[in-house]
């Protein structure tokens, strides 16, 4: 008797502390610590329903069934107490992690064609669409292709208007895209009619000069070109790129390769052709070199001397500084994105 009344005392101490923890604990942690110490491998429980093993089995029954009433009665708490703590958990980490859909989105940063390369596309695509297709050749070049075959020997003084960068005696860095012509003429039979854009070199720095630009060359072969073919030509690229009617002026000029040779401008964008200060008083600005391909290159080419054609070249860099009023070439090749980001994607 002395013992079951001692059993029954431990259950009442231990409903009256475990009860009210499992009720406050606040910790799923903490909450998993109540078990243990109630229902664990040595619980107090646990200890409690072992101990009536030695009981005598009447009085077994009855202590057995109270404390069981008891062990329900706690494992029903500790479970609530779980779900609520749980459910309290989960809320909290929806508020925390929520996302504010009223916030504004991050921009996504969009790219753009460099100013360079979105003018030369322009200017390729306009040839395109008078019938010209593309041609390239190599930027490290022969001496060969880049100077003799056009027409100047090694010691004609052309080539001091043109500070080389040599790699050899026989191999250079092209310093204009008129060789591809030459390249071009060799591989295929007339009729020819290419562009040819690509990066050229030359030993020269300045603030409208870079070691590096671009440039786009012109060819046209077939019977009869008149130099009036040239100009109706140049007049319609002129007129798609810098507006219809743009005014069009052809000097007389030498170069080797051509013959009669000529520079063209055009009337000052800036100034409508009265003078300004970007085109220094005249009202016109060279835009590129451009003649009828001498008969001495066709002959270097195996070409008949009696076919005629007419070639030009412009170079790129110049063409886009004079289009968007840029003073400094450098500025191209700097690549600082306040700079570029002036020209929107097209
Ligand atoms: N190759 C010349 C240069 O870089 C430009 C040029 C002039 C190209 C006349 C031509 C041309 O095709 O006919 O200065």
């Amino acid at each position: 008797m002395e013992e079951s009344a001692r059993i029954e005392k431990g259950l009442q101490a231990l409903e009256a502390w475990a009860l009210p923890a499992i009720e406050g604990v606040e910790e799923l942690e903490a909450l998993e610590q109540i078990r243990i110490r109630v229902l664990g491998r040595k619980g107090e429980l646990t200890e409690i329903l072992r101990s009536l093993g030695a009981f005598r089995p009447d009085m077994r029954r009855e202590a057995g069934q109270k404390a069981n009433a008891l062990k329900a009665k706690i494992e029903n708490a500790l479970q609530q107490r779980q779900q609520v703590l749980r459910a309290a958990l989960h809320d909290g980490l929806a508020v925390q992690d929520a996302i504010d859909i009223t916030l504004p989105g991050r921009p996504v940063r969009q790219g753009s064609l460099h100013p360079l390369t979105a003018t030369l596309y322009e200017i390729v695509e306009i040839f395109q669409r008078l019938g010209f297709s593309v041609a390239e050749g190599p930027e490290v070049e022969l001496d060969y292709y880049n100077f003799e075959a056009l027409n100047i020997p090694k010691d004609h003084p052309a080539r001091d208007m043109q500070d080389t960068f040599y790699v050899t005696d026989e191999v250079l860095l092209r310093t204009h895209t008129s060789p591809v012509q030459i390249r071009v003429m060799e591989a295929q039979p007339p009729p020819v009619r290419i562009v040819a854009p690509g990066r050229v070199y030359r030993r020269d720095a300045d603030p409208t000069h870079s070691p590096m630009f671009h440039q786009v060359e012109g060819l046209l072969v077939d019977h009869g070109v008149s130099f009036a073919d040239l100009k109706g030509t140049l007049q319609a690229f002129v007129d798609q790129f810098f507006g219809v009617g743009t005014p069009l002026r052809f000097r007389p000029s030498f170069f080797p390769f051509t013959e009669p040779s000529a520079e063209v401008d055009i009337a000052c964008m800036m100034c409508k052709g009265t003078g300004c200060r970007v085109c220094k008083g005249s009202g016109f600005l060279e835009i590129l070199g451009a003649g009828m391909v001498d008969p001495a290159v066709f002959c270097m080419v195996g070409y008949d001397p009696e076919i005629t054609g007419f070639a030009f070249g412009m170079g790129v860099e110049r063409i886009t500084m004079l289009r968007h009023g840029i003073d400094d070439i450098r500025l191209f090749f700097e690549n600082d994105l306040r700079f570029l980001q002036q020209f929107p994607a097209l």
